[in-house]
């Protein structure tokens, strides 16, 4: 109940390649094994579509993608593994988001102005070739994360500002409408390596520099034979200073296999025999996975499968949460009471409601239900009433951060997700 939630989002619109693997895929399974966070991963296929416009690319790169993760290790029932365009929540969430967004501050987004700038320089019109789409995407990209209250989102460093403008987006509107969203802080991996590609530079698709993660190993083995290195010859000391291949090495080695190749370089070591040895490094760590994802990639149906599972899971989340969020901006039932005021709280009648009571067994105990009835939340028994009103009063002053420390005080409900319980808790302390 105290974990923490990690969500981010990969754009289906290539082939992974090396540097994907080392500095996103790779840390993100690692963090999603951590029993303390709660992890969520989607392929952003709606955010695909502001830079592709080749439907066969945009699938072709989903199937990819998903099958990479999985084949890395990553495991669909301990996160949630979703596509995004399966949630068509998040595209409700993105329009009650973008009228609480001022238009000056997408104005101000690196990419935006980046494209702006690109035109004046060309002697063209600024908003030359920008689409509304791409003027959106931080409201988007908003969405994505509000809807899962994510705590923490891990990014590189160029989507650092979507994460910062995603806080004040939620800003805005919590203090439109009453606390529903969490505010989002970007996560930065400080001690993630950026690999470099052959010709030494940043590996990327854009520089035509990159190794894809699972090419066949005859492949693999050309491409690395095509790092560039220098002319030293077979038995003159090497630099590994400044050695793309060295780095590669390091990213994939242990401590000591890469002071083991150092003192190599400095005995001498032929650029060929450095390379096998780099192919084989890599090649211990990639050949398993890339298995599994020759047979992922074989079965699509059950990639889909898997896909529209994670989006159950999803929307379990997202589709109480959003017509709590519907209520809160207006989108409401008519047969619920209307109030003049600003939405700033929920309407009484839509609040769900804890309810005290005495047992057989002499016992006090209470219980949280939803408007509807459903039970939230079951209360052990307590020896006194008054023990059972103060743990109720924690919980409406506090809301879900006083759970934990009443956990024993708490029997478990089944089919409650902790997030059903956090909405109602969110209401009922919004509301005091
Ligand atoms: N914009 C991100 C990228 O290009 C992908 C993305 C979309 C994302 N929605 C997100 C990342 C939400 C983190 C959270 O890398």
């Amino acid at each position: 109940m105290n974990c923490k939630r990690f969500l981010t989002g990969i754009t289906p619109s290539g082939t992974p390649h090396l540097g994907n693997y080392v500095g996103s895929i790779r840390p993100s399974v690692q963090a999603s094994r951590r029993p303390e966070v709660e992890s969520f991963y989607f392929l952003a296929d709606y955010h695909a579509l502001i830079k592709v416009d080749e439907p066969a690319r945009i699938q072709r790169s989903t199937l990819e993608i998903a099958a990479s993760w999985l084949a890395a290790g990553l495991d669909p029932e301990r996160v949630t593994f979703y596509r995004q365009s399966d949630i068509p929540e998040i595209t409700e969430l993105t329009w009650l988001l973008t009228c609480v967004t001022s238009k000056g501050l997408l104005n101000r987004a690196h990419a935006y102005k980046a494209a702006v700038d690109q035109n004046t320089a060309a002697q063209q019109e600024p908003d030359a070739n920008v689409s509304a789409g791409l003027f959106m995407y931080p409201v988007l990209m908003a969405a994505d994360i509000l809807m899962f209250n994510a705590h923490h989102v891990p990014v590189g460093r160029d989507q650092v500002q979507h994460i910062e403008m995603a806080r004040d987006i939620a800003q805005r509107f919590n203090h439109l409408y009453g606390e529903h969203f969490t505010l989002p802080e970007a996560a930065i991996e400080e001690n993630v390596a950026t690999l470099p590609g052959l010709d030494g530079r940043k590996m990327s698709k854009s520089y035509d520099n990159h190794i894809p993660l699972f090419a066949p190993r005859a492949q693999l083995r050309k491409l690395i034979a095509g790092v560039l290195t220098d002319s030293r010859a077979p038995g003159e000391p090497k630099e590994t200073e400044g050695s793309a291949l060295f780095q590669i090495y390091q990213a994939f080695a242990s401590a000591e296999e890469t002071a083991a190749l150092r003192q190599a370089y400095a005995d001498g070591i032929g650029w060929a025999d450095a390379k096998q040895l780099l192919f084989e490094r890599i090649d211990r760590e990639i050949a398993p996975m890339r298995e599994h994802y020759t047979a992922l990639m074989a079965a699509p149906a059950q990639m889909e499968q898997i896909l529209l599972a994670g989006a159950d899971k999803a929307r379990q989340l997202a589709r109480p949460f959003t017509a709590e969020l519907r209520r809160a901006v207006g989108l409401r039932d008519l047969r619920t009471s209307t109030t003049a005021t600003k939405a700033t709280k929920t309407s009484k009648a839509a609040l769900p409601a804890f309810k005290q009571y005495r047992e057989r067994d002499g016992k006090f105990y209470f219980k949280l239900l939803e408007p509807g009835g459903r039970l939230l939340l079951q209360s052990a028994g307590f020896d006194s009433p008054q023990d059972a009103a103060g743990a109720m009063a924690l919980l409406r002053e506090q809301g879900a951060p006083a759970l934990g420390g009443l956990k024993p005080a708490l029997q478990e409900v089944a089919g409650v997700s902790a997030e059903d319980i956090a909405t109602a808790l969110r209401q009922l302390v919004a509301s005091e």
